[in-house]
């Protein structure tokens, strides 16, 4: 048997969407349970595995959980060395921070740089999917995707479009977008673990002429993905509605220029009027809750139960680095005391959820990533669930074994990754 291990510990399931089924009925976890890879990919699960992994390698995780690995559903890379920046709101941390280091993307060395660290710290996070913004420089695309497949990890980015509201320097034009945006397109979509994202910023950083380049541009490849912003901040909702005079609401600026849709992926997307809510749900769009940036930059409270238990397609993400934390632990610990300050708990198995099949469901990669079953990618976290003496203590004390996987999700960070695999290769 070629390339065979077997991995033994607790092993997460999933058999449906604990937002509209209940948890217990949707996800699982197995104790003791066996995962068989071969030639990178999962062939079999618990006692087959076992049966069938006889001669394969051995890789003993006993009291470890061994999930799907991380998929950080929205994320800018070239954010990466201004996270944590102090004391601005969105506009303003925008053109303080953001803006300017983005401009350094133009020199494709520092991309290259950049994109290389930032994939070993979301691996080193337990993260082995992403879909990044990248800046309006194409060079800055093909140093993520070059980054990834160096990697072997299956990736989402896309060429950031701006023709208004950016300084000199970082602007392109509805033409250039357009073409610049279908070269890498062409070049990188389904290339190797490659998926190419549409990418126009935000309405307000794209002209009409801009966004219905890009609508158009979709159209055209109806397989791509549409990655933005909505409805961020009440601020920038008002000021949309200014350069939109004609819309009826946030979304209706992408949804005029034919920019929404199953395959759009829709960050933030806190201040939703019902319209909005009602078209999200009707065409099957994801929305992307990011919830460290959301209270880092002071966004507000995105409606987690309300809009996924209403059967709206959510994913989890970091929105690094408007996010404050690479690590999609920290990201389930913020999502669960949002939800808490709107008077609601989330299930550990519910985060766990959004974080891997409900982030691979709205990057339409589930048939790939996400789950951990026969025919997926080999693409896995191991978790220490006792990783530093805090949460070893709470630990000790688990009454069950979602109660000791709780203080994991609340209280870990890197240091609670033992191993991640990548297409079924281990990462030394
Ligand atoms: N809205 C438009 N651009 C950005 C960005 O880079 N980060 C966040 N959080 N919101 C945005
Ligand atoms: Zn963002």
């Amino acid at each position: 048997m070629s390339n065979a291990h077997l991995l033994t510990g607790h092993v997460l399931t999933f058999s449906g969407d604990p937002f509209v089924t209940p948890w217990a009925d949707a996800v699982h976890l197995g104790e003791n349970s066996a995962v068989l890879i071969e030639d990178g990919r999962i062939t079999a699960l618990g006692d087959a595995a076992k049966a069938q992994g006889a001669h394969a390698a051995r890789h003993d995780y006993t009291g470890h959980l061994i999930c799907p690995g991380f998929i950080d559903a929205h994320a800018h890379y070239p954010q990466t060395g201004i996270i944590a920046s102090w004391g601005k709101r969105l506009i303003d941390w925008l053109n303080t921070y953001t803006f300017p280091e983005e401009m350094r993307f133009g020199d494709p060395a520092y991309a290259q740089a950049t994109a290389a660290r930032y994939l070993d710290l979301l691996l080193d996070h337990g993260t082995t999917s992403v879909a990044s913004f990248c800046t309006i420089h194409p060079s800055s695309v093909e140093a993520l995707f070059t980054a990834a497949a160096e990697r072997n990890m299956a990736v989402v980015a896309g060429k950031t479009c701006m023709d208004r509201n950016a300084p000199d320097g970082l602007r392109d034009s509805a033409q250039s977008a357009y073409d610049d945006s279908k070269a890498l397109l062409d070049r990188w979509h389904r290339r190797g673990r490659a998926h190419y994202a549409i990418t126009p910023r935000f309405s307000p950083t794209s002209t009409e002429n801009q966004m219905a380049a890009l609508g158009t541009l979709w159209a055209e490849h109806p397989d791509a993905l549409m990655q933005t912003h909505l409805s961020e901040q009440v601020d920038e909702i008002a000021w949309v509605r200014g350069l939109y005079p004609t819309a009826r609401d946030y979304l209706d600026t992408y949804e005029q220029h034919g920019l929404l849709g199953a395959r759009g992926l829709y960050g933030h997307a806190i201040h939703l009027v019902p319209r909005e809510v009602d078209r999200l749900r009707e065409v099957g769009a994801g929305l992307v809750h990011c919830p460290t940036s959301n209270t880092f930059i002071g966004s507000g409270l995105f409606d987690l139960m309300g809009l996924a238990g209403a059967g709206l397609r959510v994913g989890l993400a970091t929105d690094t680095g408007g996010g404050s934390s690479f690590s999609m632990l920290r990201s389930m610990a913020a999502a669960y005391e949002i939800a808490q300050l709107r008077g609601v708990a989330v299930h550990a198995a519910q985060l766990l959820w959004l974080a891997t099949a409900g982030a691979a469901r709205v990057l339409h990669r589930a048939d790939e990533i996400g789950q951990i079953a026969p025919g997926l990618a080999a693409d896995l976290c191991v978790l220490d669930l006792a990783s530093t003496p805090a949460i070893a203590q709470r630990h000790a004390q688990a009454e069950d074994i979602w109660d000791a996987v709780f203080p994991t999700i609340m209280m870990g960070d890197d240091r609670a990754v033992a191993d991640v695999w990548v297409a079924g290769v281990r990462r030394t």
